[in-house]
């Protein structure tokens, strides 16, 4: 029996009420489009000085941040494999993004967490194997008789729900 829940949700993460939200961003930690944009334009120029100072974050790593004007404790900034067909440890790093993520989520005793599907966009990484992954790694997570941390997965629409919830489902 999993500690904590797993679940998803259609929209946009940063509308979603958890303790700690996680970003789909870049090496440099300076921004871009997709969930990374619009973290960073919820969240406002406070968040960007912030990973300013952090100077970047490697791939398949996490950063912890403060939240500033999103209603949340903090922004988690994990940065995705870009795929390049499967041979260049892409699913190890994608696997790492999420247990990294966790781990810094648990460090700061966070009841709730929510993940975009990460590297599924720009970064291209076909939708089932990744979240194949995420919904694993969440799974490993809860069952090392981890925190009763709920996860929540927020896809941005239904296609991506359907994919998590099917996978969700399979036993
Ligand atoms: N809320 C939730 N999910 C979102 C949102 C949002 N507001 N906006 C986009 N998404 C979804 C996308 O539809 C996709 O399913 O997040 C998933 C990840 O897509 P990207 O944001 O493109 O992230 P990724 O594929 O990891 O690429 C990261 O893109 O934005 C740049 O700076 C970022 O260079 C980095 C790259």
């Amino acid at each position: 029996m999993l500690a904590g829940r797993i679940r998803t949700e259609q929209g946009d993460i940063t509308r979603v009420r958890v303790d700690v939200i996680v970003n789909a961003a870049n090496p440099t930690l300076l921004g871009g489009g997709g969930v990374d944009g619009a973290i960073h334009r919820a969240a406002g120029i406070g968040l960007l000085e912030e990973c300013r100072m952090i100077g970047g974050c490697p791939t398949g790593e996490a950063r912890i941040t403060g939240a500033y004007n999103l209603p949340h404790r903090h922004v988690i900034h994990t940065v995705g494999p870009v795929w390049q067909g499967g041979a260049a440890n892409e699913a190890a790093l994608l696997a790492s993004c999420y247990r990294a993520s966790l781990e810094l989520a648990e460090d700061r005793a966070c009841d709730s967490i929510a993940f975009p599907a990460i590297s599924t966009g720009a970064y291209r990484y076909p939708l089932e194997p990744a979240t194949e992954i995420a919904i694993q790694s969440a799974r490993d997570f809860l069952r090392t008789d981890g925190p009763a941390m709920d996860i929540v997965f927020v896809c941005f629409d239904a296609k991506t729900r359907a994919i998590y919830e099917e996978i969700i489902r399979r036993p």
